[in-house]
This record gives C-alpha cells, structure tokens and sequence, in this order.
C-alpha cells in the first residue's frame, strides 16, 4: 500500500557507498523516520547463519524473514533479545545477505516490513532497490555511488575502526563480486530508478553529500 501523503527520499547505491550514512544524516537534519533496508536482509542473513538453515532452502529462509523477530531503536538493532548491531555488520553476514537477497521469496516476505517505515512526518530510506521497486512513487530518488577504490577504502576504515580485521586486497575483491551479484541478479537489480538523481561521491565528504540530498529535496518539494 502506497502512502502517497507522507515524503519518502529513496536512496540507492552499492555497497559501502556511504548511503548509510547520508541517508541516516539527511533523516536527522529533516527530522524523518529512517530506514536501513540492507539491515533487514543482514538480519535475515545472521538468522540464517544461526539457524543453520542452508543457502539453498529458499522456502526455510523466506520464512525466516517473513518472521524476523527484529527491533530497531535509535542506531541499535535487535534480533529478539539480542543486540546485533555489530554482528549484521561483518564480512560474513554481507556476503551471506548479497546472496540471499537474490532470493524472490525472500525479497517478497520483506516488502510489507519495509512498507511499514512509511510513517509522518516522512521517511528515508537506503537500499538497492528503494526507488525501483519499494518507493516507484518516491518524493525524491537518489542513486548514490563510489568508485570502488573509494568504497573498499572507506569499508577498510570502517571495519578497523569496529574491531575487525581486514585486508585491502580481499575487499576489492569482495565488493566486486558483490557489486556484479547485485547488480545482475534477475529480480531487483541495483540500478539508478528512472528519474533518480546520480551522486558520485567519491571525492565527496559525507557532508557535502547530504547538503546536495538536502538542496535536492528542497526543490523537489518548492515544486510540489
Ligand atoms: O546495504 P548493505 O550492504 O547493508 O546490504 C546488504 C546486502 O543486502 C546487499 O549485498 C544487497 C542486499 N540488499 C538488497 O538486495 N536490497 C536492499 N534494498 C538492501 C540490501
């Protein structure tokens, strides 16, 4: 169900692009609800990974995420009474989630949970396929990409800044073959939505990428 009165700024890009973060910043400056669509599929991932349930079980792991006992508050993610904001954001589990987000069923039983961030005064919301397939009526779309230099540098950070290890060589790699699953995938491909603003922000600061977001929105909603 579309919800056409309250705004949505969709916000699409590859992996480590930096669209978490200006999506979450550009949320906070207008006040809106945010929605971290890529969690929803690493909660998916990390269920599975516990359950032990096998990549190939299409049926068992759209069940799992039809079911996703999840809790979102503040920056801080729970998976039933579990706090796993650090543990969806490892290697592991973004690589298990590139692959089960290729699933139909799975992409399916995760629609009405994502519909559900669409709440007043408005919503951002990050993903792959936000503006394609999740929000087509978006007040605003952005697709927001790196080179992938830029981004293996930035997941380096990232990683080591939350305690994990890494290697530059195995990241390029990783975010290669995850930008090619993602964007060749049958269903859902990432790409830019028809009529989506592209941001390269390779050799942007996460501020300067959400003032173009925020100037972007603005006139978008001068000329509603
Ligand atoms: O944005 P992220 O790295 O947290 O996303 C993890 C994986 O989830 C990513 O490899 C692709 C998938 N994903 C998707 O298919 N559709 C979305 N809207 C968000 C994420």
């Amino acid at each position: 169900m579309q919800t056409p009165s309250i705004p949505v700024i969709a916000i699409d890009g590859p992996t480590a692009s930096g669209k978490g973060t200006v999506a979450h910043r550009v949320a906070l400056q207008l006040g809106f609800h945010y929605l971290d669509s890529g969690a929803l599929y690493r909660l998916t991932a990390l269920s599975a990974i516990r359950h032990q349930v096998l990549l190939t079980d299409e049926h068992a792991l759209a069940k799992l995420a039809e079911k996703l006992p999840c809790r979102f508050s503040g920056d801080q993610v729970w998976l039933a009474n579990e706090n796993v904001t650090s543990a969806i954001r490892a290697e592991e589990v973004g690589n298990t989630a590139s692959k089960i987000a290729a699933l139909p069923t799975v992409r399916h039983a995760l629609v009405g949970l994502q519909l559900g961030f669409r709440m007043p005064p408005g919503l951002v919301a990050d993903g792959r396929d936000m503006g394609t397939v999740i929000f087509p009526h978006a007040t605003l779309k952005v697709f927001l990409t790196a080179s992938v230099e830029a981004r293996a540098e930035r997941r380096y950070k990232q990683l080591i800044d939350k305690g994990f290890s890494a290697n530059m060589q195995d990241l390029l790699k990783d975010l290669r073959e995850r930008d090619a699953r993602d964007s060749n995938r049958a269903i859902a491909p990432l790409k830019p939505a028809e009529g989506a603003h592209i941001l390269d922000t390779s050799h942007m600061t996460a501020d300067e990428a959400v003032e173009q977001v925020l100037r972007w929105y603005a006139a978008v909603k001068k000329h509603a």
